[in-house]
This record gives C-alpha cells, structure tokens and sequence, in this order.
C-alpha cells in the first residue's frame, strides 16, 4: 500500500484546513471539512476489504450508500490537522442501509467524526442531487461574514446585492447569490436540514452568528468560493464607515452578468 499521508487528496484536505486556520477563520476545533473520495482513489492507500469501526448517523445517509469521505473529527483543532492528519480526522464508509457508517482510517483514539456530520451528509445529498461532479462540503466560522450577519438585515436578497455590489468578480462567482438561514443550535438534525435545503439552491449557506457552509466540486472551488464572499464580507464592513461610497449598480450588474454568461438569481436582480 502506498502512504496515504502522501496522496493527493490528504495534502489538498490539510493544505485548506491550515489555510482557514491561518485565516483566522478556524480557532480551536472551529469548523469542519468533508470530501468525498473516489473508491479508484483510495484503494492504493487502504485495504478497503477491511471493515472498520462502526459510527451510528444521525439521519439516513443510504443515498450515500458506499461512498467514502474523508473528514475532520469533533473536537479537534484546526491547527493540528496539517500535522497529523490522522489524528485530527478519517474516512468513513456510508453502510448500504444509510444507518451508520465505518470508520476506515484515522481517529484511532475512539473519536468521533464531526459533529455536524448530518449537516455535511445531507449537504452531500443535496448538492449530488443537482450537480454530479459535486464533492467537498466546507464549514468554517468566517470572521467578516460573522461580524456582517451581526450588522444586517438576513434577507438573502438584501445580503447577496450588498455583496455583489463591492467587487466586480462576485456575480460571476456566486450568480445564485448566498443562502441564509435562521439562527441554530449547532450540530442538532434542524440545521443539517435547512443548510441542505438551501445549499440545492446556493453553493454557500450563511448560518448567522456562527459561520457559513459552502460546496464546490473541489478542495479549490468550495474554498475560493468563501474566500471571495468573506472578502465582499470585509469590505462591506470596512466602507460602511464611509457615509459616501459606490457600489456596482443593478444595470452594471446584469452586464457583468451577460458578459460572462452567467444567470444571476431571478429573485435578486431582473
Ligand atoms: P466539531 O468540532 O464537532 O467539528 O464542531 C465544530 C463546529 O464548528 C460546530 O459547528
Ligand atoms: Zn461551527
């Protein structure tokens, strides 16, 4: 077997989570990242023939049935993950049934995956749905969009324009703007649910006060994706101690829009 401390897929995961660390994002066990991994992927680093220890799910995963992910563990700080991966985060296989899951790798100690693992499942689930090329779910406490999810209004509509309207790139990089739902306890079944609604619709989902969950068929997108809206997020923030300043318009919007071909949400901007 090859040393899986080593594959591509183990240094992308570290490589993130240290970065959200570094961010500023992630202190203490702050956040938690999920990837689904192909089984061609995996099979050079583990003896997949092996059972592993089993996790119980908190809600049915059978949509899910043998995939395997990679994700960080409860409790553990994102600090360490880049260190020892193995100590600070597994891979689970989902049972046929959806029940449970094993864990393969990692976590020797007893520990558990994430607690906001119904969360990432059910994200999964959802994303899959609309997009099969879909594969990481990221959740991180994004210090901006924290500090905006204090100051405004959640109306997706009003959040998403104010976002938008502070950097050029933006509508084309989220053009189905940004999900918000209400405030939640974390880690229960009722915010996994209503992240996974919304994420069908938009790529990132802001949970106020706390932080926001985003999807992306790669390490890099979903990671690119908060970083840009946490940058909209700073500079809302930083200008809102201006009493003048410009934002991008709606009609400048709509041709930013169909210069790059995107379609913005109908519900935001017409
Ligand atoms: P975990 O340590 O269980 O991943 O929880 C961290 C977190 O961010 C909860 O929302
Ligand atoms: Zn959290």
């Amino acid at each position: 077997m090859k040393n899986i401390l080593e594959s591509k897929f183990i240094q992308e995961f570290s490589n993130v989570i240290d970065r959200m660390y570094l961010n500023g994002w992630d202190e203490r066990n702050a956040g938690n990242v999920s990837y689904l991994l192909l089984e061609e992927e995996l099979s050079p680093y583990l003896d997949l023939s092996k059972k592993g220890r089993v996790h119980q799910l908190q809600i049915d995963a059978h949509k899910l049935a043998g995939k395997y992910v990679l994700v960080t563990g409860s409790g553990k700080y994102f600090r360490n993950v880049k260190g020892n991966p193995e100590a600070n985060s597994c891979i689970i296989r989902i049972s046929q049934c959806g029940t449970h899951a094993e864990i393969l790798w990692g976590l020797k100690e007893g520990e558990v995956p994430t607690s906001e693992l119904s969360t990432h499942l059910s994200s999964h689930i959802a994303r899959l749905e609309v997009d099969d090329t879909h594969r990481v779910i990221i959740h991180t406490h994004a210090t901006y969009l924290n500090i905006m999810s204090a100051v405004v209004d959640l109306d997706e509509k009003n959040f998403t324009k104010a976002l938008w309207g502070l950097n050029t790139e933006n509508i084309i990089i989220f053009p189905e703007g940004i999900g918000i739902i209400p405030w939640e306890i974390p880690g229960n079944g009722l915010i996994g649910k209503n992240t996974a609604n919304k994420i069908k619709t938009y790529k990132i989902v802001l949970w106020p006060l706390h932080g926001v969950v985003a999807s992306g068929e790669t390490v890099d997108s979903a990671f690119g994706l908060i970083e840009t809206v946490e940058k909209a997020a700073m500079m809302y923030i930083v200008i809102n101690n201006y009493s003048n300043y410009k934002t991008i318009n709606d009609e400048e919007l709509i041709k930013l829009a169909s210069a790059f071909k995107v379609t913005p949400n109908k519900e935001f901007i017409k």
